[in-house]
C-alpha cells in the first residue's frame, strides 16, 4: 500500500475537519441544552489517554473483550467463511483483530476502515511482519459514510469487525441505522462480529467511565483543552468537572461537563453563559442485554449465529439475511 498517499490524504482531511470541528463546537455549546460531539475526543493527547482508560481497573470493557475473544476465538473463527477478508469498522488499533489473525488462518484479508491515516500507517507495517500471509489493504474514511470495499478483496467472503461496544456511544436508533448500513458495505452473505457491552449494576458501570486515577476525567476534560488550543477559546479547565452517571431508564452511562460556577465561556469569537451546576454532555454508552442487541440486530437485517460473554460484556456473530 502507498503510504505517501495516505500521508497526504490526511493532511487534507484535516483541514477540512478543522472546520467541521469549529461549527459543531459552536452549535453544541448554542443550544439549551449543552453538548459537544463526542468523536472530538480522539486528538493525539485524546487517543493516549483513551488508550490508558482501557487499562485502569475500573474499565473492564477492554479486558472483558480480549478475554472472550481470547477464550472463544475458536469457536467464534470457526464460524467465519475459509478465505474470508475482515473489515474492521474504526480500527483504533488492530490488537483485538490480531487476536482473530492468532486464532485461526482462514482469515487471507485484513481491511482496517479509520478516518486516521496516521494510525493506518503505523500499525500496518508491524502487521504485516507479524502475519505476512495477510493482504492489509486500509481505507481511509469515516466508516460511517458510504465506501466501497477495495477491489482487491471483492472476490473473498466479507466479515465486519466491530468491537469496543462503539455501537453503544450511539443511541440506539442509530445503532440500528449503522448495522444496517454494516450490511450494505459489507453485502450479501456477510458475517459481523459486534462486541457490546451488557446492563449491569450502577456502581460497576458508573465507576467504569469514573475510574479513581482520573484518567477518564481528564479525557473528557482534554476536550475543553483541545477547544481551547484549536478554537481559541478560554474555558478554565478547573471550572469543570467531571461526572458519569448511569441512567438506568435509558440503560446508558451518561457523560458530562459540569461547570462549577456561573461563568462565561469564549469560543471561536463567541461568548457562551453557563450557570453553576449546568452540564455540558460529552457522550453516551448505551449497555444492553443479550436479547436487546439481538433484537437491533434482528430487526436491521442480522440474523444472530452465536454470542459469547463473561458476564459483563459481549461478543455477537451475526449473518446477513
Ligand atoms: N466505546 C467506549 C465505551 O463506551 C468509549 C469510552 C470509554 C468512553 N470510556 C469513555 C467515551 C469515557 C467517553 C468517555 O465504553
Amino acid at each position: 500500500m502507498d503510504v505517501q498517499a495516505i500521508a497526504q490524504r490526511s493532511q487534507q482531511e484535516t483541514s477540512r475537519d478543522d472546520c467541521w470541528f469549529e461549527r459543531d463546537v459552536v452549535a453544541g455549546l448554542a443550544g439549551k441544552v449543552k453538548s459537544l460531539p463526542a468523536k472530538y475526543f480522539y486528538d493525539v493527547a485524546g487517543s493516549a489517554l483513551f488508550e490508558r482508560i482501557t487499562e485502569v481497573p475500573e474499565y473492564y470493557v477492554t479486558r472483558s473483550e480480549i478475554g472472550i475473544l481470547q477464550s472463544y476465538g475458536l469457536a467464534i473463527t470457526g464460524l467465519l467463511p475459509a478465505g474470508c477478508a475482515l473489515v474492521e469498522f474504526g480500527a483504533g488499533s488492530s490488537r483485538k483483530s490480531r487476536i482473530l489473525f492468532g486464532t485461526a488462518a482462514n482469515i487471507a484479508a485484513y481491511v482496517p476502515v479509520d478516518i486516521s491515516g496516521d494510525f493506518l500507517r503505523k500499525d500496518i507495517v508491524h502487521l504485516q511482519k507479524d502475519f505476512p500471509h495477510l493482504g492489509v489493504h486500509p481505507v481511509i474514511c469515516d466508516f460511517t459514510t458510504e465506501f466501497d470495499l477495495p477491489e482487491s478483496i471483492l472476490s473473498l467472503p466479507r466479515v465486519g469487525f466491530f468491537p469496543g461496544s462503539t455501537i453503544g456511544n450511539l443511541e440506539p436508533s442509530e445503532a440500528g441505522g449503522l448495522l444496517q448500513h454494516f450490511g450494505e458495505v459489507l453485502g450479501e452473505g456477510a458475517t459481523l462480529l459486534v462486541g457490546v457491552d451488557l446492563v449491569k449494576d450502577e456502581r460497576t458501570l458508573a465507576s467504569a467511565y469514573d475510574d479513581a486515577e482520573r484518567v477518564t476525567a481528564r479525557f473528557n476534560l482534554n476536550l475543553l483543552k483541545r477547544i481551547n488550543r484549536e478554537l481559541d477559546g478560554n474555558f478554565v479547565l478547573g471550572r469543570f468537572r467531571h461526572l458519569a452517571l448511569y441512567n438506568a431508564e435509558l440503560a446508558r452511562v451518561e457523560m458530562h461537563l459540569v461547570s462549577e460556577c456561573r461563568q462565561e465561556v469564549r469560543v471561536a469569537g463567541r461568548v457562551f453563559q453557563f450557570d453553576a451546576g449546568e452540564s455540558i454532555h460529552t457522550e453516551n454508552s448505551y449497555k444492553y442485554t443479550l436479547e436487546t442487541f439481538q433484537d437491533i440486530a434482528g430487526e436491521n437485517g442480522w440474523s444472530t449465529i452465536g454470542a459469547w460473554t463473561d458476564g459483563l460484556y459481549s461478543v455477537h456473530a451475526l449473518t446477513r439475511r
